[in-house]
């Protein structure tokens, strides 16, 4: 087998998400809700009409048709590495591309996109700097990744570390961290924000790109 495979197969997260998956929109995470506050926090998407994106760590699409309306009618890739909750995302009819993608180590293209959205899923993924590396090739030269969190990095991070298990070690990076790492991967210096509003980072994807994942 692979290294990679192997790696990506022992992630405890994959059945971490896959149990959860089938109540996530009912006791987990209100979908409603959600939109209501992703919308209220729109503009520092500056999301356009016309544009490609990527959605990663989608779950069940609870943003995913959001995403559509907004950028139409450019075209959203929407991907997750749990089975079960990309079969419940892709139950809904959304008019999106729906892929079972590992960020950390599968391909996500080269080049392709203008947007990059990780929404709540970010501090699951096991090996960030080869995600950032990854999607740093997935986005066009000044192409933008945007980490969007409706809760501050201290509540996040303390949430995660109270569930504890598969997700105890599942952190937003201070702001150091990321610089280190974003630059690493070939993105310009980050804007953050971190407050009422939750977490927010902006990071446009340099013209080269850093090491290959
Ligand atoms: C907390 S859930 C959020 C789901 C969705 N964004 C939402 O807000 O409803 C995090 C998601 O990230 C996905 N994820 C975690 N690590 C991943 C990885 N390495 N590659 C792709 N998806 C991943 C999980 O399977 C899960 O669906």
């Amino acid at each position: 087998m692979h290294s990679k495979e192997r790696h990506t197969r022992a992630d405890a997260r994959i059945g971490f998400f896959d149990r959860l998956a089938h109540d996530w929109d009912g006791s987990e995470q209100d979908p409603v809700e959600t939109v209501v506050q992703v919308e209220r926090r729109a503009a520092r998407l500056e999301l356009r009409g016309g544009e490609r994106l990527l959605e990663v760590g989608c779950g069940t699409g609870q943003l995913t048709g959001w995403l559509v309306e907004r950028v139409a009618p450019g075209r959203v890739t929407a991907v997750d590495f749990s089975p079960e909750m990309l079969r419940k995302a892709s139950e809904k009819g959304i008019g999106a591309e729906f892929r079972l993608i590992d960020v950390c180590g599968d391909e996500l293209g080269r080049a392709e996109f203008d947007v990059a959205l990780c929404f709540h899923s970010f501090p699951h993924f096991r090996d960030k700097p080869a995600a950032l590396r990854n999607l740093a090739r997935a986005l066009k030269p000044r192409g933008r990744l945007m980490v969007m969190h409706l809760d501050r990095r201290d509540e996040i991070n303390e949430f995660h570390r109270g569930v504890g298990g598969a997700i105890g070690d599942d952190l937003l990076p201070d702001d150091d961290l990321w610089r280190e790492w974003l630059a690493e991967a070939g993105f310009d210096p980050p804007e953050i924000s971190d407050g009422g509003d939750g977490f927010f980072l902006l990071a446009r994807r340099g013209i080269r790109t850093g090491k290959a994942i």
